[in-house]
């Protein structure tokens, strides 16, 4: 029993950690500062989001959530690390760990040629009119077992773990049929469970016509609403549904049918929309208050009005834009300045993005669509956890969130985007276990 004299009062008691990351240099905490404590930096305009920096800070951890992030004393102050696992950060640079939103990781074989095709002059849409594109992928994917399936997923989880992400979305779509679409919702589920990143799924059966419905294009819909999604929800293997709104592949009446019913299904909704042609996918999405829209690179006045006094995430994927050899990027500075909350991923697929680097994302981000450093990383963390409704859970370093971090081999978040690709990432942490790529 601690003897307190007449008005004092007691310390909290000091919560005990398992993990303490100290001697950080710069600790991203992807919380906005506070007024009159942003950092000096004159490239910040008035529009920038201005991101709260701590220097010589730490981070304590218990079972795999934040205790405490503040400077040293505070943290000091308010945990007992005694018996903690001791990260030294060498006045390196921490952020939380990076969200890629939106992928499509499960897939077999690959689509070089079409690429080479595509280096040569070729339309991806063209490709896709002729029976490649998604449908080469889902003549493959219907070949390959589960396992197979597994194994190069997880490769690939692997490799972005690399890059800082720790935490990815994925998609079903390249199955088609009810038991292929099932067979890459039950991959992700083991991906989920087993694999070193933190997962979440989507039903993503509305990504094309598959060959055996191209004349009876309505009867495809039929399944996609009637059969998969019922089973998908029954089976509670994904937590939202997609669709490919897009001219030649689904129209917004059709998409509209799918996300509705995935809605009445219990899960959330996405769309692929304003990628080649603006058709009005976005602003339907945000009419029935869809979770996100992405792509967006032919985006319309009236689309970005309607994301702009929306909760819809507007996801950016420049990496495909650079990819498929174009120069429209989505509108990005023009969204950020009627306040939406952008959000960024790589769209990592075999056609039209091969890019596992979200790093790598933030300098096109920057470099194409004129986004800030500060406003890149938000929208791979915070902005990106709430466009797969995660924004609770990780995106921040702050008590409570999941213990999800990047110690980086740099002192400044703007290196991220800087350094170009470059490896900096020298250790994560996933819900308090330390991964190193020392
Ligand atoms: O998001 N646009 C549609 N779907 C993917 C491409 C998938 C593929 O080409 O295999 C995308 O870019
Ligand atoms: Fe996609």
């Amino acid at each position: 029993m601690t003897l307190l004299n007449r008005g004092e009062t007691p310390m909290p008691e000091k919560r005990e950690a398992d993990l303490l990351v100290t001697g950080i240099g710069q600790a991203y905490t992807a919380r906005a500062a506070l007024p009159g404590t942003g950092p000096d930096d004159r490239s910040l305009a008035d529009s920038t989001f201005i991101p709260e920096l701590i220097s010589d800070a730490a981070i304590a951890c218990n079972e795999g959530r934040i205790l405490y992030s503040g400077s040293e004393e505070e943290v000091e102050d308010h945990v007992d690390a005694s018996d903690a696992l001791i990260v030294e950060a060498d006045g390196r640079l921490v952020t939380p760990g990076l969200v890629d939103c939106h992928t499509h990781l499960i897939f077999d074989g690959s689509r070089h040629d079409e690429y080479a095709m595509r280096c040569m002059g070729a339309g991806y849409l063209d490709i896709a009119e002729a029976g490649g594109g998604i449908r080469s992928s889902v003549r493959m994917f219907r070949d390959a077992d589960e396992e197979q399936l597994f194994n190069t997923a997880l490769t690939r989880m692997a490799a972005m773990a690399f890059t800082g992400t720790t935490t990815v979305e994925m998609k079903s779509g390249y199955g088609l049929t009810l038991e292929d679409e099932l067979k890459a919702l039950s991959v992700a589920g083991m991906l989920s469970d087993e694999g070193s990143l933190r997962a979440v799924s989507t039903f993503l059966g509305a990504h094309e016509v598959p060959d055996e419905y191209r004349s009876d294009r309505s009867s495809y819909v039929d399944l996609v609403v009637g059969e998969m999604i019922p089973a998908v929800a029954e089976q509670g293997i994904a937590r939202f549904c997609d669709v490919f709104c897009e001219k030649g592949v689904f129209t917004v009446e059709e998409s509209e049918r799918v996300l509705r019913a995935g809605l009445e299904n219990g899960l959330g909704a996405k769309i692929h929309s304003d990628e080649f042609e603006a058709l009005g996918g976005t602003e339907m999405a945000v009419a029935i208050g869809a979770v996100s829209a992405e792509h967006l690179t032919s985006l319309t006045e009236s689309g970005i009005d309607a994301l702009a006094g929306s909760t819809t995430v507007p996801v950016l994927l420049p990496g495909t834009t650079l990819f498929l050899g174009r120069h429209d990027y989505a509108p990005a500075r023009k969204l950020l300045e009627r306040g939406a909350q952008v959000a960024l991923a790589t769209d990592f697929n075999p056609g039209s993005s091969t890019f596992l680097s979200l790093p790598l994302i933030t300098t096109i981000a920057c470099s194409q669509m004129k986004m800030h450093p500060a406003e890149a990383m938000q929208a791979v963390t915070t902005n990106a956890a709430r466009a797969i409704g995660l924004q609770d859970e990780v995106g921040k370093l702050e008590a409570g969130m999941a213990a999800d971090l990047v110690i980086w081999d740099a002192d400044d978040y703007r290196m991220i985007p800087y350094a170009a690709g470059h490896p900096l990432v020298l250790f994560v942490v996933i819900e308090g276990d330390v991964v190193s790529f020392d």
